[in-house]
């Protein structure tokens, strides 16, 4: 994610201004971007509950680590190793590290090849762009791969299993999670604008300008096959479809039909149009996509007050609903039409299905997109709980047991989530419906590496009516409220999860929190000023992943060397230290793939220099030993990675190239990334990744 986001404060007060100026200096309160903090819950930080352990941990990283990592659920064979007995060494990490890099280039360990396919723009039709991004309509983007791609996923054309079938023909389905307005309009060409902004013309935003950002957001899917030549293309094909921020979808779960969903366009509260920054994806068991609403919060505004401050329903409040300006301003696209003035979340009309008052309350949702057929409605499904999703990963399914998916809340102090279905897995029969009816569970992680699963339902715990929760439509809509009335732990932002195939254990990145102070520390997030993050573990009791306890470690602290610390004390060197941990996967054979996101505000400064452009390391979780295996360009961020059955092509997106551009150097026509391929306006794009022997990917 980026810095340049829709922020309260500053940030709102300059969306006004007609020029924003220079990244360096835009007042965004923070380092790393993304929705500011709205976390105002009296939940117990660690820190305040044990002060004797807190002196321990505030005794630096060592003290910090040493009780921590490798002290939890690591499997047998890792604590052997860790005593120093003969293991089973875990996945071969076969390549040369590659460097850390500042150059505005991809780079690969030797042996290893990149082909760059689908850019922002794509006609998804297989043809030749006829025109370049800068020249398309909003009509034309609605049939062309979107913005900043992020999660993806390859489904072998078979169609019948995600992760079995074909290796050379499939549809690809990315996520396209926010936009750069600047590189995609004509009439940015030579005008002094930030990232992020496009400026107001008689206080409106250009109606097809609003559209075609919208259309640029959501998800694409396209089949993209190999050639005989080796190179990868898109293939015309009935399948490839576009989802924007204006699709209709429908609403599943507990919270369908539920007041606070009601609007002007569903005054039965069923139905809503789009879904929006989406990061992360997951993958259902029976074959869809999953596609997660991040930080939509602000995209809308609402500006009622009474008394003359701010006034908001606390479902727009907890979530950051700016009481300025939205993001993007699509609601003040000339014209007025609905489709852009459902972003304006203030009550203007007699009750709430005049207005768009509960919009902001349809998004934040996971999405489900069967890609398999293209007249298919996507879903949002409520009872997975409304945050700022990050993404979904499963545990393993097994026959005859519930289906189990954790997932994130990416901010600063927010939680991480377990939903466990209240069905049973029926691999014959298995569909969507299995994520209407479950259990929503937040983590608590307790000192000395235990942890609970805490239950987010109605009539349970706190969730009472006496309590403010009328019923459970009302704890999803107002799942972080939840959450802190249940006494979850505040993490340091967590984002993807990842589960390991070998064991079961489950990891998530936690990518940095420079908010948390000395006294907000505790042990699974154990640095104050989090510059640099870390990546946490667990194991389910008794393997079972619908448990409601678990054991817990940190796997890895990242930063520099002496300040950071890998798995099983591997050696933190210069082929690994990585700052800012995002993405996260597991392949087949087990490595673990993690991708890094340093804001573009820090990248490449201060006391994010050492780690360079943003990368994709490898890590062999047994060992801890990482590798540094990709370096991407100039002002991006690496996101979203798959390798195909065979495991012998990687898909991995490079996200935002060229953010880091200055106004005044986007007006000279100076992009400080060229990428792709010496693109005049630096684009979104999908890396295609080969071993030159056609061997395995990692190896
Ligand atoms: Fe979209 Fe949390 O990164
Ligand atoms: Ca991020
Ligand atoms: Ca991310």
């Amino acid at each position: 994610m980026t810095p340049i986001k829709g922020q309260p404060g500053p940030y709102r007060f300059r969306m006004h201004k007609a020029m924003p100026d220079d990244i360096r200096h835009i007042e965004i309160n923070d380092d790393s971007g993304d929705e500011m903090p709205s976390n105002e819950s009296t939940n117990a930080y660690f820190g305040d509950i044990a002060a004797s352990r807190r002196a321990t941990l505030m005794g630096g990283i060592g003290a910090a680590i040493a009780g921590f990592i490798g002290a939890g659920p690591r499997d047998a064979a890792a604590q052997s190793a860790a005593q120093g007995a003969t293991v089973a060494p875990g996945p071969v990490i076969g390549f040369k590290a590659v460097p850390v890099s500042n150059a505005d280039a991809v780079v690969v360990p030797e042996g290893y090849s990149v082909q760059v396919i689908i850019p922002h723009g794509t006609p998804i039709s297989g043809q030749v762009a006829s025109r370049a991004l800068a020249d398309m309509t909003g009509a034309d983007q609605g049939s062309a791969i979107g913005a900043h791609h992020d999660g993806i996923h390859f489904f072998p054309i078979e169609g019948r299993e995600p992760d079995q079938g074909s290796s050379t023909d499939g549809l690809l389905v990315l996520n396209h999670e926010y936009v750069e307005p600047r590189f995609m309009h004509a009439r940015a060409r030579g005008i002094s604008v930030g990232s992020g902004r496009m400026p107001l013309v008689d206080n409106q935003r250009d109606a097809d300008e609003a559209l075609k950002e919208i259309n640029a957001h959501g998800v694409s899917v396209v089949r993209v096959a190999r050639g005989t030549n080796g190179q990868w293309a898109v293939t015309a094909d009935p399948r490839n479809r576009r989802i924007t921020g204006a699709t209709p979808m429908e609403i599943t779960g507990p919270a369908r039909s539920h007041a606070l969903l009601r609007t002007k366009y569903s005054p039965d509260g069923t139905r809503t149009r789009g879904t929006l920054n989406n990061c992360a994806h997951g993958v259902t068991p029976w074959n869809t996509y999953l596609t997660c609403e991040e930080n939509w919060a602000g995209y809308f505004r609402n500006a009622d007050q009474r008394d003359g401050r701010p006034s908001l329903p606390r479902e727009h409040e907890r979530y950051g609903v700016p009481t300025g300006a939205g993001r993007y301003n699509w609601d003040q696209a000339a014209g007025g039409a609905d489709e852009f003035i459902r972003f304006n979340a203030s009550a203007t009309g007699a009750d709430s299905k005049q207005d768009y008052r509960n919009e902001p309350n349809n998004f934040g949702w996971v999405v489900e997109i069967d890609p398999f057929n293209p007249n298919s409605t996507p879903v949002k499904h409520t009872a997975m709980g409304r945050y700022a999703h990050e993404g979904v990963v499963f545990g393993p399914t097994r026959e005859g047991q519930p289906v189990v998916a954790y997932a994130g809340d990416d901010a600063r102090f927010e939680y991480i989530y377990k939903f466990v279905s209240a069905r049973p897995f029926q691999r014959a029969t298995a569909n969507a419906s299995l994520l209407d009816e479950g259990r929503l569970y937040v983590a608590k992680f307790n000192a000395g590496g235990s942890g609970e699963w805490l239950p987010l339902v109605h009539g349970e715990g706190p969730l009472t009516a006496a309590n403010g929760f009328a019923d459970q439509g009302e704890v999803l809509v107002n799942t972080r409220l939840a959450a802190d009335a249940v006494g979850a732990t505040k993490m340091d932002r967590p984002e993807w999860g990842a589960v390991d195939p070998r064991d079961g254990l489950v990891y998530f990145t936690l990518t940095n929190n420079t908010r948390r102070t000395e006294a907000q520390i505790d042990a699974a997030n154990p640095r104050a000023a989090n510059q640099f993050g870390h990546i946490i573990r667990w194991r389910e009791a008794n393997d079972d992943h619908a448990a409601t306890r678990f054991t817990w470690d940190l796997f890895l602290i990242a930063g520099p060397e002496g300040n950071s610390r890998l798995a099983a004390n591997a050696t933190v060197n210069a082929d690994n230290i990585l700052a800012c941990p995002d993405g996260l996967w597991f392949d087949a054979d087990g490595r673990l793939w993690i991708q890094t996101d340093i804001g573009e505000a820090e990248q490449n400064r201060g006391a994010l220099a050492p780690f360079g452009n943003n990368a994709m390391l490898c890590a062999n979780p047994t060992t801890g030993e990482t590798r540094r295996f990709l370096t991407g360009p100039t002002g991006q961020e690496i996101t979203g990675v798959i390798i195909t059955p065979d495991k012998r092509t990687m898909f991995v997106n490079v996200q935002h190239p060229g953010a880091t551009t200055t106004a005044a150097d986007w007006a000279a026509g100076r992009a400080n990334s060229r990428f792709p391929a010496g693109s005049s306006v630096p684009l979104s794009a999908t890396l295609v990744i080969t071993k030159n022997d056609g061997g395995f990917i990692g190896t």
